[in-house]
């Protein structure tokens, strides 16, 4: 499998870094190549966030692409790759791949999932949401987009922020169609 992610600049980059080191440990070695697109503003959040989300850490595991190289592969449907998941996604990225008017590769990846029938999935951060947000997530989805918040579980009684965050990790894999065994799942024993 070949997948894309995008980390924009809204709030919770410790969300992204939980995401991506869940990918690195590559389950089942299902993915063969793995793609790495931070926005310029995710760096400036990042730093707001005292988080040391730096993306050349996951250099080793993702394929890095600036937010500016629109002759990436991963900007042309006719490069195979399975799909994009943003983490976190901004509302005004989702702003951008609502309206079609993308800027940056992150929304032309995002634009070609949905012009190619990809997955795209998206976890969105703001709250409250405007009126706008909600529409635009309404038409992302109505477009082929799968929105799904960081809303933590708590039937699974996690310890701790970590053990949160892992296992919305593992539910995001689930909505890329890739399921872990996992015995916090509801039923599991
Ligand atoms: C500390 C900080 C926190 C932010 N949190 C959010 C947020 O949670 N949601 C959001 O939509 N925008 C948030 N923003 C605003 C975005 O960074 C801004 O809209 C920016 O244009 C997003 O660009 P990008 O989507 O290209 O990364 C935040 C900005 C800062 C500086």
């Amino acid at each position: 499998m070949k997948w894309v992610v995008g980390v924009t600049g809204a709030s919770g980059l410790r969300l992204a870094h939980m995401f991506l080191q869940v990918l690195s440990e590559n389950p089942g070695r299902i993915f063969e190549r793995l793609f790495l697109v931070v926005s310029e503003n995710a760096g400036k959040v990042a730093a707001a966030e005292g988080s040391d989300f730096d993306p050349a850490d996951y250099g080793g595991t993702f394929e890095l692409i600036s937010p500016d190289d629109f002759s990436a592969p991963v900007a042309s449907g006719s490069f195979l790759f399975d799909g994009m998941v943003v983490i976190p996604a901004s509302m005004s990225t989702l702003g951008a791949l609502a309206s079609g008017f993308g800027t940056n590769l992150i929304h032309r990846c995002g634009d070609v999932c949905m012009k190619e029938g990809r997955r795209l999935i998206l976890v969105p951060r703001e709250t409250p949401f405007s009126l706008i947000h909600l529409e635009n997530m309404t038409k992302l989805k109505r477009a082929g987009a799968d929105i799904v918040p960081f809303i933590p579980s708590f039937y699974n009684q996690p310890a701790s922020v970590e053990e949160m965050l892992r296992f919305f990790a593992l539910r995001i894999l689930d909505v890329m169609g890739i399921h872990q065994a996992d015995k916090r799942r509801w039923g599991e024993r």
